[in-house]
């Protein structure tokens, strides 16, 4: 079995960071979500991956290098625009030749993995195997109706009307009968080749489509509100480990990690809660449910449920929540007059200010 993984797309939901990364580098507890990605693609004993990428295929590259850290064998594939899911399973046509494979969102999460539905895929080989997930509202995905004995009856994408609360979620196993369904679809509506419209062409021509149901934790991490839950998720399953430097006068309360090279000065760390190697907190309260990436610099700030990404610097804030703190920004007080709060911030920025 190979691997496609999806990380093109142009993650407007996700901007201002999708200006300058792509989506699916975005960190969930200090690691990129591509690599929890290729992580669970190993773990399914699979070594040859492909990538689809878009127009930042070189932040991809540096992530992910040849793959070798991760036990597999990368190999990426350029896509000039978003043209559909089912649009990348015809350019990877030739990596994929006519070999079984796991094709996986490269924004998906699935932390408690995809093994047991990947053996089910394996024993039966259905020309499709999608996995859904029951959601409270599906009308922003994929939507699988099933009959009484659990066989797929009939797939919609993004319905305004869902027959059942069962999501398409973000991995699919296919054999090579999905190449003649990729080939027979139209654009939709949104002028895209959906692999939802190819699953149902394989079902209206009688081919087996099985349905596995993913009861772990998922989520699809598109949007800010989505990747801070999935990292306080993440964080809820924390091993504390202390690798950096503590002063007398810090605290370190709960479930912990302070990277290499990190120092913690006068602050207290309540976890769940990651501080980055090298990075600097001095006379700060962090936590919980805060990750903080490598080289950042925080001073007399408090923060909770947040996100800080490489390279950031925050002084002087005294009570930042729910915040995703994008690489190497710059947060502090003003040069000016103490009584302004003076902003450079990217487009679609999206900043909310205690009254
Ligand atoms: C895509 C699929 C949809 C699926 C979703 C899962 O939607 O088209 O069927 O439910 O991923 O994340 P998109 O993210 O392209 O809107």
């Amino acid at each position: 079995m190979k691997a496609l993984v999806l990380s093109g797309g142009a993650g407007t939901r996700l901007r201002p960071f999708s200006y300058s990364m792509p989506k699916q580098l975005i960190p969930i507890v200090n690691k990129p979500v591509l690599v929890y990605v290729l992580e669970d693609i190993a773990a399914l004993g699979v070594t040859e991956v492909a990538v689809i990428v878009g127009d930042r295929a070189a932040q991809i590259t540096e992530a992910l290098g040849d793959g070798s850290r991760f036990g597999v064998r990368v190999t990426t594939i350029h896509q000039d625009e978003p043209r559909g899911l089912a649009h990348c399973v015809e350019l990877a046509r030739p990596f994929l030749g006519d070999d079984d494979f796991v094709m996986y969102l490269g924004d998906n999460m699935l932390p408690d993995g995809i093994t047991a539905i990947a053996e089910e895929f394996r024993s039966g080989r259905p020309a499709a195997q999608i996995v859904v997930h029951r959601v409270p509202d599906p009308r922003a995905f994929g939507v699988a109706e099933l009959d009484a004995e659990g066989a797929v009856v009939a797939l919609a994408e993004k319905p305004s009307r869902p027959r059942s609360d069962l999501a398409l979620i973000g991995v699919y196993f296919f054999t090579s009968a999905i190449h003649e369904a990729v080939a027979a679809i139209e654009p939709s509506a949104r002028g895209e080749l959906e692999i939802t419209d190819a699953i149902q062409w394989l079902l209206t021509h009688g081919h087996d489509v099985k349905a596995g149901e993913y009861g772990g934790y998922w989520k699809d991490t598109g949007k800010a509100d989505d990747v801070l839950e999935c990292n306080r998720h993440l964080l809820g399953m924390l091993r504390p480990r202390v690798e950096g430097d503590i002063d007398a006068t810090s605290e370190l309360i709960g479930p912990v990690v302070i990277e290499s090279g990190a120092r913690v000065v006068r602050s207290r760390i309540v976890g769940p809660a990651v501080i980055g190697a090298g990075t600097l907190v001095e006379d700060c309260r962090i936590g919980p449910d805060t990750s903080v990436a490598r080289d950042c610099v925080l001073r007399a700030t408090q923060l909770t449920d947040s996100i800080v990404m490489a390279g950031a610097s925050i002084t002087r804030v005294p009570g930042l929540h729910g915040s995703l703190i994008g690489r190497s920004a710059n947060i502090g007080p003003s040069d000016h007059a103490e009584a302004h709060h003076r902003l450079v911030v990217g487009d679609h920025t999206h900043v909310e200010v205690a009254a």
